[in-house]
C-alpha cells in the first residue's frame, strides 16, 4: 500500500506535494520520491523527512506527482523509490499497486533501446509512454495507450516536462481521488492531502484515467468513452480520510482482508502446475527439498499462525513441525542442522526475540527463512530466504490483517514444500481452487458485520472470556483470546477445547461465556460435546459455525455463521469475526482500539 499525490495550480508544488506525504505517510515509510517539472526527481530513502531536506523551500514550481512507498518489488533503496522516469527523464510516474506483466513489457522495451534504472515494476510505464510518446501522440493519448497495455493493480499519475500543467490519473484496483480546487486540482490515493485545500472530491472507478490542469479536470473510460460523474463534498477529518472513512485502523485493516489475500496470492498461484510460485525461495530451493524439520519462530498473533502453519505443513507436506514462540527459542539450547529449516513470521520483521531466534538458527547452521510483511527489515535481510505478505503497513497495534495474510502465505508454503515431496496433483488442485475462492468468503463474512457488533454489544459486561477450538482452529481460539484482552482488557483464554475437562471447566458459570470455534469440520462432533458441557454448567456460548449447519442451534441461539472451505483455510473464515467481534466489544467499552494501553506496534526489545 503505497501514497500517491499530484498536485497542478498556483500554489508552491514542492511544499504542497511535501505537506501533502506527511498526511500520506500512514500508507508507507519505505522512501519517498517527488517530481518537479522544472527542478526533475528527488528521492530519499526512508520517511518524508529525509525528503524534505533534499528540497529547496523557496523553489517555484506550479506542479508535480509525489509518492510514499511501501517496498513491494525491490528493496526501499533510493533507485527504487519513486518517482520513476523514462530513457529521456521527461515522462516520470508514481504507483501504487503491481504491473503484472511488467517483465514481458520490459524484455520488449529493452529490445527497442530503452535502458532502465531500477528493479521495479513502475518504471515500465514511463517507458510505455516515452514509446508512444516517440510514436507522435500527445501525452494524454500516450499515457492512454500506455495504461492500455499493463496488466495489474495500480493507482498511478502520470507526467511529462512536455506538458508540465497537465497530470493523468488512473485506477485499477487501487484507489484514486480527485480534488478539485479553485485554480487547482489535485490526485491522490485517498482524501487525507486534499482537505486542507478543497472539500469536492471525485473518486475514481476501476478501468478509469483522469486528465487533470489547473482550471479543468476530465474522466474518461481506458477505452476513450468519456465519464460524466459528480463530484461530491466530504466533510471528513484529514485523520478519519487516512481511515478510509473508518472510526480505527483496527477496523479498516479487518476490512481489507480480501485485498490482503488477493496481494498475498497474486502472481503465485500456478494454476496448470498445481504449484507455488515463491520466488524469494528460487535461490534455496534445492535446499528446501531436503529438510527434515520445520522449526517456526513468531511472537504474539505470529506465533498462532505458526502453530496454523505447523498441521498445515505436517498434514499436507509431510515433514515434521515444532513451533516455538521466539522469546522462548532463543534461551534453550535448540538442535539445529543443515536439514532444518528455522522459519521466522514477523509482520514488523523487527521483533527482537524472533531476530534473536534466527540469528541463533543461523549459527547452528539452519536454513532461515522470513514470512515477512515489512519489506527490507531486518528479519528480512538477515533470513536466507523469504515470503513477503504484501499485506500493506499494519497501523493498529492488534494485529489482523497481518494474520489473515500469514495463514495465507503459510498455505502458499505448504504447496511449495508438499509439491516437492509426495502431494498429489489433485491435493495440490484443491488447494489453489479453494485459495483463490477466499477473498469472496472473506468478503461475506465482513458483509454482516453488523450482527456481530451485536453479538459484541450482548456481551460487552463480561468480565472473562474463555475460546475454545480444536485441530485447525486450536490456535485460532488462543488468536481470538488475545485479540480481545489486548483491546478490551477483558480477561480471555484459549483453550484446546478437549483441554476443558481438565481444569478449565471449573471456572464456567452463567457469567463466563465461551466462545466456541465449531466449523463442520473432521472434530466437529467433538466439539459439539465441548459445547454441550459446558451448556451443562449453565454457561453462556457463542458459537463460529459453518453456514447451513443448523445443529448447533440447539446448543446455543448465539451463532455467527462463516462460509466453508478445506480444513486448512478454515482458520482464516474463523478468525475474522473474531477480529471483529475482539473490535466491537472494545469498542463498545469506549477504549482507544488502534492504541491499547501498555503495548506498543512493534516490540524491538527483549
Ligand atoms: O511484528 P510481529 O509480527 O513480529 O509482532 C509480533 C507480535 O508482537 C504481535 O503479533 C502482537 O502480538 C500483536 N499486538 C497481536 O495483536
Amino acid at each position: 500500500m503505497c501514497g500517491i499525490f499530484a498536485y497542478t495550480g498556483k500554489k508552491q508544488a514542492g511544499v504542497t506535494l511535501l505537506d501533502g506525504l506527511t498526511s500520506l505517510e500512514y500508507r508507507g515509510y519505505d522512501s519517498a520520491g517527488i517530481f518537479l517539472p522544472e527542478r526533475g526527481g528527488i528521492r530519499a530513502v526512508g520517511a518524508v523527512g529525509n525528503l524534505k531536506k533534499k528540497i529547496p523551500t523557496d523553489f517555484e514550481g506550479h506542479s508535480g506527482i509525489a509518492h510514499l512507498r511501501w517496498a513491494t518489488h525491490g528493496e526501499p533503496t533510493e533507485d527504487n523509490a519513486h518517482p520513476h522516469r523514462d530513457c529521456t527523464s521527461d515522462v516520470w510516474v508514481v504507483h501504487n499497486g503491481i504491473i503484472e506483466n511488467w517483465k514481458e513489457l520490459k524484455r520488449d522495451l529493452e529490445s527497442r533501446g530503452h535502458v532502465f534504472l531500477s528493479e521495479t515494476d513502475t518504471e515500465v510505464m514511463a517507458h510505455l509512454v516515452e514509446q508512444e510518446l516517440s510514436d507522435g501522440k500527445d501525452f494524454e493519448s500516450a499515457a492512454r495507450a500506455a495504461l492500455g497495455r499493463i496488466r495489474g493493480t495500480y493507482g498511478m499519475a502520470i507526467q511529462s516536462r512536455a506538458e508540465p500543467d497537465v497530470i493523468v490519473g488512473a485506477r485499477m484496483g487501487a484507489p484514486v481521488v480527485l480534488g478539485l480546487g479553485d485554480g487547482e486540482n489535485f490526485i491522490a490515493s485517498d482524501p487525507s492531502p486534499i482537505l486542507k485545500h478543497t472539500r469536492t472530491v471525485l473518486f475514481l472507478e476501476d478501468g478509469e484515467m483522469a486528465v487533470i490542469r489547473p482550471n479543468s479536470y476530465k474522466i474518461f473510460k481506458l477505452g476513450g468513452d468519456t465519464v460524466e460523474r459528480a463530484a461530491q463534498e466530504v466533510d471528513w477529518s484529514p485523520e478519519e480520510a487516512q481511515k478510509g472513512g473508518y472510526e480505527h485502523f483496527m477496523l479498516k485493516e479487518i476490512m481489507e482482508g480480501p485485498e490482503v489475500i488477493k496481494n498475498t496470492l497474486r502472481g503465485r498461484l500456478m494454476f496448470e502446475e498445481g504449484m507455488a510460485k515463491l520466488g524469494g525461495l528460487e535461490s534455496v530451493k534445492d535446499e528446501l527439498a531436503k529438510i527434515e524439520r520445520i522449526i517456526i519462530v513468531g511472537c504474539g498473533t505470529a506465533y498462532y499462525a505458526g502453530l496454523v502453519g505447523e498441521y498445515m505443513l505436517e498434514e499436507h507436506a509431510g515433514i515434521p513441525v515444532e513451533v516455538e514462540l521466539g522469546s522462548e527459542f532463543r534461551y534453550r539450547k535448540p538442535v539445529l542442522n543443515q536439514k532444518t529449516m528455522l522459519l521466522a513470521i514477523s509482520q514488523s520483521g523487527e521483533t527482537a526475540d524472533t531476530l534473536e531466534a534466527i540469528r541463533e538458527g543461523k549459527r547452528k547452521g539452519a536454513i532461515t527463512v522470513g514470512i515477512v510483511n515489512t519489506v527490507g527489515s531486518t528479519i528480512a535481510r538477515e533470513t536466507d530466504a523469504g515470503v513477503y505478505n504484501h499485506a500493506g503497513p499494519e497501523i493498529g497495534v492488534a494485529s489482523t490483517k497481518a494474520l489473515v495474510s500469514q495463514i495465507t502465505a503459510l498455505a502458499l508454503l505448504t504447496l511449495f514444500l508438499g509439491r516437492q515431496r509426495k502431494m498429489s496433483d489433485s491435493d495440490a488442485e484443491e488447494i489453489i481452487s479453494q485459495l483463490s475462492l477466499l477473498p469472496e468468503k472473506v468478503q461475506k463474512i465482513l458483509d454482516n458485520k453488523a450482527a456481530i457488533e451485536a453479538m459484541a454489544a450482548k456481551y460487552s459486561d463480561s468480565r472473562d472470556f474463555l475460546y475454545i477450538g480444536r485441530k485447525y482452529n486450536y490456535p485460532i481460539a488462543f488468536e481470538g483470546a488475545l485479540k480481545l484482552k489486548e483491546i478490551s482488557y477483558i480477561h480471555a483464554e484459549g483453550c484446546g477445547a478437549g483441554e476443558m475437562k481438565h481444569g478449565p471447566l471449573a471456572m464456567i458459570d452463567e457469567k463466563f461465556p465461551t466462545m466456541a470455534i465449531a466449523p463442520s469440520d473432521t472434530v466437529y462432533e467433538k466439539l459439539a460435546s465441548n459445547i454441550q458441557e459446558i451448556r451443562a454448567r449453565r454457561g453462556p456460548v457463542v458459537a463460529v459455525a459453518t453456514e447451513g449447519n443448523d445443529d448447533i442451534l440447539s446448543y446455543t441461539k448465539d451463532v455467527i455463521y462463516v462460509p466453508e472451505t478445506i480444513e486448512m483455510l478454515q482458520p482464516i473464515l474463523s478468525v475474522v469475526p473474531l477480529q471483529l467481534f475482539a473490535y466491537y466489544l472494545a469498542h463498545a467499552k469506549g477504549f482507544n482500539v488502534d492504541r491499547p494501553r501498555n503495548l506498543a506496534k512493534s516490540v524491538t526489545v527483549e
